[in-house]
């Protein structure tokens, strides 16, 4: 096979992961000229990864893992507009097949695509050796979606802009212990914001912010971040997309309530939606809630996951750069 110019010798498939993210809290406020909502939003990466290789190889795209029939293999991936994005601005013709495995709910409300792009900008970026640094991959990862950049530095940040511009706070190492439930089926990023839209004009068309719940200024729960009591960092979490993911999906209230009862300090829709969380004390703590949802059978699947992880990275690199 032609090895490309641009190619280290012997990076022959590299390996990168991003992480989920989950919104602490989701403030969405008007729709601008371009049709994305401003938005004020507090993120966090939690220990859910997707996992994409790139290889110079045929210019395939294979997904594995749950869910991955209802993932695109065309150039329309992100992952493969990721690819397209870094091959074409280094001018290489090289062949790149990429290999995605999931880890993090599809159409979830977690950022699984934009996670699978991230991963891919950082993998492609050292197969194609273009040694972009943090900064040009986010502002790349910002043109392929609004949560990428977050998949790609992680940790806990403050979002603004359409969810592209960021601020990491460095103090918010509350660790957080969270169920995530799984819904049947998922809700579409853009379907959801119309619903938003929708009801917030139906509430009162004069005064559409009325009516509808509004997240407020963050300050509290960033304080609240740096001190180390889940209680009070529960108490601050607040998703203004949580009424349209339910209008969407009523039976999503079953969910919530369910996961009340079982002890959980909040619960809330993740993101968009469909999928749950609940936040608790401790790993004990949120087994045991992840237990009762099961038993009760008001998600398709429960996990157990942690926050904040670190951003997305390399984990297979046989230049060994
Ligand atoms: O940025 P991304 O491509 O992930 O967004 C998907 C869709 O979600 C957009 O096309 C838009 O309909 C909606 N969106 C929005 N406001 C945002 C982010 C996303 O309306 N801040």
């Amino acid at each position: 096979m032609p090895r490309d110019a641009s190619t280290p010798a012997g990076a022959r498939a590299v390996t990168a992961v991003a992480p989920a993210k989950i919104n602490l809290h989701l403030g969405v406020g008007d729709v601008r000229a371009d049709g994305y909502h401003d938005l004020l939003t507090v993120y966090r990466a939690v220990d859910l990864w997707e996992q994409v290789t790139v290889s110079l190889d045929d210019d395939e795209v294979v997904v594995t893992g749950p869910g991955a029939p209802q993932v695109p293999t065309d150039r329309t991936n992100l992952a493969a507009r990721a690819v397209d994005l870094l091959r074409g601005e280094a001018g290489s013709d090289a062949r790149i097949a990429i290999r995605i495995h999931k880890g993090v709910p599809v159409a979830g409300g977690m950022a699984g695509g934009s996670a699978d792009a991230a991963a891919a900008l950082v993998a492609t970026d050292r197969l194609l050796g273009l040694g972009l640094g943090r900064a040009a991959l986010e502002e790349r990862a910002a043109r392929l979606g609004s949560d990428v950049p977050f998949c790609i530095r992680g940790g806990t940040a403050l979002g603004t802009g359409r969810g592209e511009k960021l601020a990491t706070l460095l103090h918010a190492r509350a660790e957080q212990h969270i169920v995530v439930a799984l819904a049947d089926g998922g809700l579409s990023t853009p379907t959801v914001f119309a619903e938003f839209d929708r009801l917030r004009a139906e509430r009162d068309p004069a005064d559409p912010e009325r009516g509808l719940p509004r997240a407020g200024g963050v300050d509290p729960l960033v304080a609240a971040l740096a001190g180390d009591d889940p209680a009070a960092v529960a108490g601050l979490l607040a998703n203004d997309m949580e009424v349209a993911a339910l209008s969407l999906m009523p039976a999503l209230r079953r969910t919530l309530r369910v996961g009340r009862e079982a002890g959980a300090l909040h619960g809330m829709v993740s993101g968009s939606g469909p999928t749950c969380l609940f936040f608790c004390t401790d790993r004990d703590h949120a087994i045991a809630v992840a237990a009762e949802i099961s038993e009760h059978g008001v998600a398709r699947e429960v996990r157990v996951t942690r926050g904040p992880v670190g951003g997305a990275h390399i984990v297979d690199d046989p230049t060994g750069k």
